[in-house]
């Protein structure tokens, strides 16, 4: 499996990374029996993949569970990447949030520790110190941040803190960071890591109608805000979403692939981009990703895939928070 740099960070991550929060089952995501969840990681270890991502706040720490079980006979061959709710940030709390992070992981330090969403009830620097006090103690080895625009980067920044990744929604259907953040993160020299590369299922084509989309992966700007569960104002991009999904289709059937190894290599393809998370939940579905992630797309081929999304693109605009708008937009 191809690796590329992660910033300045000396780390070295697979193309692929698995994103483990579907692994901790329970809310949004149903049952997940731990056996399956421990096969399919050792899968992604055994066929390249090297970065693991979690968060203290899946599944109430148990996402981070699954993955210290899953890791602990074998944590040199994976690099850990976790994330620390910014609440939890502050200088009085942040240690502890780590340590606990560290306990559930069955490790004694985290690869890549991110600031999961941008901080705004208390300081940034002093959050930035203590995360730097933690990676001179060799607890964590890089820091990363996701879910950053281009202001709250800027924020970072002036802290002084060498930022090795921001991690980002980015797919076919959800281009809004390619406005401002993707090339604020290629200046600094920032690896975008990509979350949602599949749009949870709707790039694999598995649903054929809004209705089929379950409820929780049905809550993005996407969809239209009279839907239950959304947390945002706007009318969606419904009928654009499903002409680009049929668009897109329809590339990948000439091409004899299926869509998500169209979806992915596209994502994976875009300058800056280090690592793409795809949220596999058997060994079945890493297969069928690692497959996709050697799958190199013509320039051509791009350019139809980006004709494609583009009235979507423009349509959903530069808001890269995919849930929330107006005063409860998160990222600036
Ligand atoms: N930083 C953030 O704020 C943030 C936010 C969201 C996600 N993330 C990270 O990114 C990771 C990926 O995001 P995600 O899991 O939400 O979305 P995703 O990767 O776009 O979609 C995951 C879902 O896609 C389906 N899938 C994956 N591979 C498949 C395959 N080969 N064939 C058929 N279906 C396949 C599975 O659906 P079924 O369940 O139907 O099998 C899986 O649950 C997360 O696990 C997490 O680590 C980060």
């Amino acid at each position: 499996m191809e690796k590329r740099n992660l910033g300045q960070s000396g780390l070295q991550v697979s193309v692929l990374g698995l994103g483990c929060w579907p692994l901790g089952g329970g809310w949004g995501w149903g049952d997940q029996e731990l056996s399956q969840s421990i096969a399919t990681i050792h899968a992604a270890l055994d066929l390249g993949i090297n970065l693991f991502d979690t968060a203290e706040g899946y599944n109430e720490g148990h996402s981070e569970e699954v993955v210290g079980i899953a890791l602990a006979d074998r944590r040199d061959r994976a690099l850990i990447a976790t994330k620390i709710s910014p609440n939890n940030t502050d200088p009085a709390t942040l240690r502890a949030h780590c340590e606990a992070s560290l306990r559930r992981l069955q490790t004694d330090y985290i690869d890549l520790y991110q600031v999961h969403w941008p901080i705004t009830d208390h300081s940034v620097e002093d959050a930035f110190a203590t995360l730097q006090d933690l990676q001179a103690e060799g607890k964590i080895r890089a820091i990363g941040i996701s879910n950053h625009g281009v202001r709250q980067m800027g924020e970072v920044f002036q802290t002084g803190t060498p930022i090795a990744s921001n991690q980002l929604c980015y797919n076919l259907l959800s281009r809004a960071i390619e406005t401002g953040i993707l090339p604020m993160c290629r200046e600094n020299n920032v690896s975008v890591i990509v979350y949602m590369a599949l749009m949870q299922g709707l790039l694999v084509g598995k649903y054929a109608t809004i209705d089929d989309v379950p409820e929780f992966r049905r809550r993005t700007r996407h969809f239209a805000s009279s839907r239950s569960g959304t947390r945002h104002e706007e009318p969606g991009a419904e009928k654009e979403v499903f002409e680009a999904i049929a668009a897109i289709r329809g590339v990948a059937e000439e091409l004899g692939l299926p869509m998500a190894h169209v979806a992915m290599a596209w994502v994976a393809a875009r300058p800056g981009v280090a690592c793409v998370l795809a949220g596999s939940r058997t060994p079945a579905q890493v297969e069928e990703n690692v497959a996709a992630a050697s799958v190199e797309l013509p320039d051509d081929v791009i350019a139809r895939l980006d004709a494609a999304t583009e009235e979507l693109r423009v349509k959903l605009g530069p808001n890269a928070d995919y849930w929330q708008t107006g005063e409860n937009c998160r990222v600036h």
